[in-house]
């Protein structure tokens, strides 16, 4: 396994984002620290929702289109950004099959990696797996090349991003990518605001907690003494932006010590403290942006009720 971050890279940067996010006005917390081990298992049941529709779409879409995705690219090499569990890895691996040589998992956490790796290693002899543990927002231009690479970031986790962040990360891609090379993009679509706020605030409050989760997150890796409960999970449609913010809310006056960072913050009752954003799309608005990025739209696809989209684009003529 190649590693261009290390445990302590990382444990730098989530005492700087814990710094920053709670001594800003307003309060906020990035949401890639809601995965450790618990909140990895969290999303897994998040994904398994009836709320939930982005996963089953998107494999929807996957299923339909592999063997189109597999004609279009002929890839050599599949990158997948932010691997997590791999399961719809596997249908594009099985699409893939008389083109690919090798697999390349990329995921800021090894804990998962490797074993997702090996196990699909052992269901496909003969192709190279090779996880790199890195940042794909720091280290793309360190990830491995070659002919005919398909880029894959799926999951919808591109909304994660803010619109200049996305940006930078589309422009990040298109540097590295050479004549031949695709990415393969699933992007949430914007919807009917009360379908998209109950995906995000689920009536078994599995969301909820794993929304708190970054509060443990915190209180274990940083010796901070966040009381969980004493938030309360938010989830609202930001019509004019398209995106969903995910808030904890602080349910009474109260202060917080976080002891790795010798800080004390305080929240007043009712305030609200952003932990993610996941941004919704039109067809127009990923053209536009990819377009910026130099690349364009080779195929558009979305499941039958347009609720999730895949985009497969490729450098710009
Ligand atoms: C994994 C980033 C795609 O934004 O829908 C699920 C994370 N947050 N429920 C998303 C998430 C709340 C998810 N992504």
């Amino acid at each position: 396994m190649d590693r261009f971050l290390t445990a302590d890279d990382l444990a730098k940067t989530l005492r700087r984002d814990v710094r920053d996010g709670l001594t800003g006005t307003p309060k906020t917390l990035p949401p890639k620290w809601f995965y450790d081990e618990r909140g990895s298992a969290l999303f897994e049941e998040i994904t398994e929702l009836e709320e939930y529709y982005p996963t089953r779409r998107e494999r929807e879409i996957l299923v339909a289109r592999a063997p189109g995705i597999a004609a279009a690219t002929r890839a050599r090499t599949l990158l997948e950004l932010g691997a997590g569990s791999g399961e719809k890895t596997r249908v594009l691996l099985d699409a893939l099959s008389g083109t690919l040589g090798s697999y390349v998992p990329v995921d800021v956490s090894g804990d998962f990696l490797e074993e997702a790796a090996a196990g699909i290693a052992a269901d496909h002899p003969g192709l190279t797996v090779r996880p790199v543990v890195a940042d794909y927002e720091q280290h793309l231009p360190l990830l491995p090349g070659g002919e005919r690479r398909l880029i894959a970031f799926l999951g919808g986790t591109i909304g994660n991003m803010p619109p200049a962040e996305r940006i930078g990360f589309l422009g990040g891609v298109r540097a590295t990518m050479s004549d031949g090379d695709f990415l393969l993009l699933g992007a949430d679509l914007v919807k009917d605001a009360g379908r998209l706020v109950r995906a995000y605030d689920d009536a078994a409050g599995v969301t909820a907690e794993f929304n708190r989760n970054v509060l443990h997150v915190i209180n274990r890796d940083l010796d901070a003494d966040f009381d969980p409960d004493a938030f309360e999970h938010v989830a609202a449609w930001n019509a004019a932006e398209e995106w969903i913010e995910m808030r904890l809310r602080s349910v009474r006056d109260q202060d917080v010590r976080v002891g790795g960072l010798d800080l004390e913050v305080s929240f007043a009752a009712g305030e609200e403290m952003r932990t993610e954003i996941s941004a919704k799309f039109r067809r127009d608005r990923l053209d536009a942006e990819l377009g910026a990025a130099g690349m364009e739209i080779a195929e558009f696809w979305t499941d039958r009720d347009g609720d999730f989209s895949l985009t497969l684009a490729r450098p710009s003529a």
